[in-house]
């Protein structure tokens, strides 16, 4: 029975076409875990709004990334999907953890320090705020179990710090023994080694991201196979002669061989021996390849999905109920624990 299999919640921001990493270190992993686990996935189109937007495209970006989700293989007849800014309990239960979030702990967060530094004088209160309603989102469905990519591992442990020294150790109920009861479940990151940190192609030492401003940094899940083509061909190199992985001072051989071993199902070892002694010339064109061929199915459901919005829209409204209905219990919970008067 789904009520007894552990909990899974995890989402993506719907900023532009998402690209290999948000693909490999998150929802390739979210398909798995749907045979095993209670799933929700939601697009989290309010974190997308914490750096500066564009309000004629949010809502097309939010519907390009869930039909994504299910073109990957996400299955709403086995997980919920929905729109995190469809369930208002996300918002509601950020402002309450706001209220017991020391402000240093936010200060201290990576990305926040990263995007702050890229932005300048414009950053926002919701950029340095955005940890908190990530915590939001978890602790309302008491997910056992976050699977993201390695550059989400601080946020969590800011979660479960949130949840057990600021929310349960605080103000959780206390039994018949006077132990105190669990008010929010402290959730498990999930990161799994291969493809939890996919590198930029322009530079193997800093993360693929959507934010950076160098559109051939990136291979987004529907750039075309010519455009894949290109890209993977203007990759950087080095100058060494034959591909490795693991060597610090390759870190491109590393990553573009990393992204062959698993895309081409070779796994790691057999993809060394293969192109151990390959030039970057021989490399490039199978390794453009192996993801042409990984996007192709992809690519053909998600033109299917976009063709039947109705389709599209029927699950989000499905994922919508069946999200509020465990959000709004959560919430429940900690109003009361908070001492909150009751809405007669
Ligand atoms: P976002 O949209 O920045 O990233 C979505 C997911 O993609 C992973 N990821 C990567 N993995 C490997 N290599 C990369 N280069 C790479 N870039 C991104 C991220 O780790 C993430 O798993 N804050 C979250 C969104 C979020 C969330 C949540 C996640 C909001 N609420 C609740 C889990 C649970 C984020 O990073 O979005």
């Amino acid at each position: 029975m789904s009520e007894q299999r552990p909990r899974v919640l995890s989402g993506v921001q719907p900023t532009g076409a998402l690209h290999l990493g948000n693909w490999l270190g998150a929802i390739r992993n979210w398909v798995a875990l749907q045979d095993s686990h209670d799933t929700f996935f939601c697009v989290v189109d309010l974190h997308a709004i914490t750096v500066p937007h564009d309000p004629a495209r949010l809502a097309e970006d939010t519907l390009t990334t869930a039909a994504l989700y299910l073109a990957c293989g996400i299955d709403p007849g086995r997980s919920t999907v929905f729109v995190q800014s469809h369930v208002a309990a996300h918002s509601e239960l950020c402002w309450l953890l706001n209220c017991v979030t020391p402000l240093n702990w936010l200060e201290r967060m990576i990305q926040f320090k990263e995007k702050a530094r890229k932005q300048g004088a414009d950053v926002s209160a919701g950029l340095l705020d955005y940890p908190v309603l990530m915590a939001a989102d978890i602790l309302l469905y008491d997910a056992d179990r976050v699977p993201v990519g390695e550059d989400q591992k601080q946020h969590l442990e800011l979660a479960r710090d949130i949840a057990q020294q600021r929310i349960n150790a605080r103000f959780a109920p206390r039994g018949a023994d006077g132990e105190p009861l669990a008010l929010l479940k402290v959730p498990e990151p999930l990161i799994l080694g291969e493809g939890a940190r996919v590198m930029s192609l322009t530079d193997g030492r800093s993360k693929m991201s959507k934010s950076d401003p160098n559109e051939a940094s990136r291979i987004t899940l529907l750039d075309t196979p010519e455009l894949i083509v290109r890209k993977i061909k203007r990759a950087k190199t080095d100058p060494v002669m034959g591909l490795e992985l693991g060597n610090p001072e390759r870190p491109e051989a590393d990553n573009l061989l990393g992204l062959y071993a698993l895309l081409s199902g070779l796994g790691r070892e057999r993809a060394v021996q293969e192109c151990a002694a390959m030039g970057w010339g021989a490399f490039k064109p199978l390794l453009a390849e192996v993801v042409v061929e990984a996007l192709r199915p992809i690519q053909q459901r998600y033109a299917e999905l976009r063709r039947d919005p109705a389709t599209l829209n029927a699950v989000l409204e499905a994922g919508r109920e069946r999200a509020s209905a465990v959000a709004e219990g959560t919430l429940a919970r900690v109003r009361q624990a908070l001492g909150f008067l009751r809405a007669r």
